[in-house]
Order: structure tokens, then sequence, then C-alpha cells
């Protein structure tokens, strides 16, 4: 296992983090107690540190059963990030959302399930589009200087919200948002229109979830074996096949598992970028972990370019389409090159 840099921080993470949406039962799926325990022995032995849950998941399950895990491990050695703002409370007006009164209830309650005095990182879980995003930043700030959080984060939240977050925080000498958690797969890849660009501004790193596509991208449904993902689902739609059989194609030219070249695949794409894999068995992590010692070749990478590649939109195609002309003799602007 290898660490990165988490965003503008000197924060050691792992190249993986290790997502535990799954940890836990309810609603019919996941995995049971003494599994999750299995999944993250796995994980911390293979150099893993990274670990990402939510104060909803399984209904608080998830931050649960960490606790206990931690109980019984070295609390230090993990980068714990979990979230605030879904519902967790069913009378109360104000357990929800992006506001600061729910953000310090809700942090209370996740550092009592995870048996813990801190947080590493507190993402903000999703733009709730009715907070002040000053509101957000100063909350999060004063929750760093109380040490209840080590770094604040924010996911699904458009880009320009993000930007004058951070524009904000920069200003006025509050934490910036380090992290920037999307979902980002060869299957869905709508935020390199304006997320991934902003992110990349800021010295932020991306964390995809689903990036394997829910498990999609493993190839296990082209197989006939079941999962979570219903056959309905967009994730499973004639595009998404054509994907997935290009990435086992890929996968069998090199000898390695098809979520091998899934996951590679988001760590190439020029921005920093450390993917959130889920896994409800042990088997699942051990296979996903050996993603790490595979590498794409430049040919592979332009294969599942080419077969997953998305239209920008304005301006992002605009740009892509007139770019060549704006920089090329004769064009609009001087040829410089590129920071
Ligand atoms: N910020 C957000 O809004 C948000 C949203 C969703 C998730 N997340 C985070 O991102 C994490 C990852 O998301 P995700 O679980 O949806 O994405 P994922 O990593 O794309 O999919 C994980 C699922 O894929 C299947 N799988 C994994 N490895 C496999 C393998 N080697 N072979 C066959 N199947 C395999 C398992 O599904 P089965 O259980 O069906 O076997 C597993 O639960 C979550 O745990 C959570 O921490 C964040």
């Amino acid at each position: 296992m290898n660490y990165k840099l988490l965003g503008r921080s000197g924060l050691k993470v792992s190249e993986l983090c290790l997502g535990t949406m799954g940890f836990g039962t309810e609603a019919g799926w996941g995995a049971d107690k003494e599994t999750s325990f299995a999944i993250m022995d796995a994980f911390a032995d293979s150099g893993g540190n990274f670990l990402d849950t939510a104060n909803v998941y399984k209904l608080g399950t998830s931050e649960k059963i960490i606790g206990e895990y931690l109980q019984n491990h070295d609390r230090d050695y993990f980068v714990l990030a979990t979230k605030y703002s879904l519902k967790d409370n069913q009378t109360n007006p104000n357990a929800s959302g992006n506001n600061r009164k729910n953000m310090m209830r809700s942090v209370e309650e996740s550092l009592k399930r995870l048996k813990t005095d801190f947080i590493d990182i507190l993402y903000l879980h999703i733009w709730d589009d009715l907070t002040p995003i000053d509101e957000v930043l100063r909350g999060m700030d004063d929750l760093i200087r109380q040490g209840k959080v080590n770094y604040a984060a924010i996911s699904d939240t458009p880009a320009w919200m993000v930007a004058k977050g951070n524009t904000l925080a920069e200003l006025m000498g509050w934490s910036q948002f380090v992290a920037l958690q999307v979902e980002y797969s060869l299957i869905q890849r709508t935020s390199e229109r304006e997320l991934i660009p902003m992110a990349r501004h800021f010295g932020m790193t991306v964390t995809p979830w689903a990036p394997l596509g829910g498990g999609v991208l493993s190839g296990k449904y082209l197989r006939g074996e079941k999962g979570r993902i219903k056959p309905e689902s967009r994730r499973l739609d004639d595009h998404s096949v054509r994907i997935t059989q290009t990435v086992v194609e890929i996968a069998g030219e090199l000898g390695v598992a098809p979520s091998h070249v899934a996951l590679q695949w988001t760590t190439h794409q020029g921005f920093s970028c450390i993917p959130i894999v889920g896994a409800t068995k042990v088997d699942q992590l051990k296979e996903n972990l050996k993603a790490i010692d595979v590498k794409l070749s430049p040919e592979h990478l332009q294969k599942l370019d080419e077969v997953s590649k998305i239209d920008l939109g304005f301006p992002g195609e605009f740009f892509r389409e007139e770019g060549v002309k704006m920089n090329s003799f004769g064009g609009f602007y001087d040829r410089v090159e590129k920071r």
C-alpha cells in the first residue's frame, strides 16, 4: 500500500479508501458485524488506513460497528471520515440539512457511535440548497478548533458552491475543504464537466464513490451473478454493459480481475484521486486490494476512454473542439503552455 497526501494537507491516507456503507444488514443487504470486522482486518493488514462512513449508513450501524472495532484496535492508526446532513431522527426538523445546529448535533451523535473523541475528516454529505455555505465552513472550522474534527470535506454539491466556500474560507482564514466526494467511475463520468476541474484548481483530492459502479464493473452481472444492483438500474443499461465488456476484455489481456482495471482507471485521470471501494465480503475486498499492483498501458487507457467518454456540454465541449484552433497559429490566443 502506498500513501498519498489528502488535498492541500499533510495528512497521509492509503491509496484506497474502504467504504463502509454496507456494514450492517439493514435494508436486506450488507455485511454482519463479524464480516465487517474481518473486512477491516484485511484492509488494515494490507496497510489501509482510510475508512469512510456516514451518520446514516445502515441507520447508524456502520458507525457503531467501526466504533466497536476501534475499541480493540489502534484508533490513531486510522483516518476516520464520516458525514453529516441526512436525516437520522424523524421528529426533529433540524436533524437534517447542512445547518450548523444539525452539524453540531450530528457530530456529537457520530462521536458516541464511533466511540472516539475526534473525527479525522467531516464531510458535508449532500447539498441541501438552503444553508449559506459560510455557515457550513464556519461550523466546520469551529469543530476543528474544538479538536472534534481534524479536516473539512464535502460531497455531492455543485462545483460553484464548493468553489465559493473554499474561496471564502481562504479569505477568512478558515479550514478549507480538502476532499471532494462524487460518484465517479467508467460508467459515471459527468463530474468531469465542472466538479473535477474545480477540485484540481483548489488542490482537493477527489474521493470517488461507487468506483465499481456499485459492483457492475466487477463484471459479475455479465456472468449472471447476483448483487444489490437491480436489473432495471441505469448502471446496467446498454452503455454501461458495453463499458463493462471492455473492462472485462482488458482484464483478460492483463490476467487480472475487472475490478482492478476499473479502480486503477480512476487514478490515471490526471488529478489526485483516492477511490472509495465498498465490499460486503472479505474475498471482495482482498480481490480489490490487488488493484494497487496493476498497471494500465496508454493503449488500454485510450480504449477505456473511448468507450466511456461523455459529452462535456457547454463550455467544456466548446473548449475541447475549439481549444486547438484557439491555440493554433492565427487563432484567438497566443500559444502558451498550460500550468
Ligand atoms: N457521498 C455519497 O453520496 C456516497 C454514496 C454512495 C457511497 N458512498 C461511499 O462510497 C463507498 C463505495 O460505494 P459503493 O459501495 O456504492 O460502490 P462500489 O465500490 O462501486 O461497489 C461496491 C459493491 O460492489 C460489489 N463488489 C465489490 N467488489 C467486488 C468484487 N471484487 N467482485 C464482485 N463484486 C464486488 C459489492 O456488491 P454486493 O454487495 O452487491 O456484492 C460491493 O458492495 C460506500 O461504501 C460509501 O462509503 C458515498
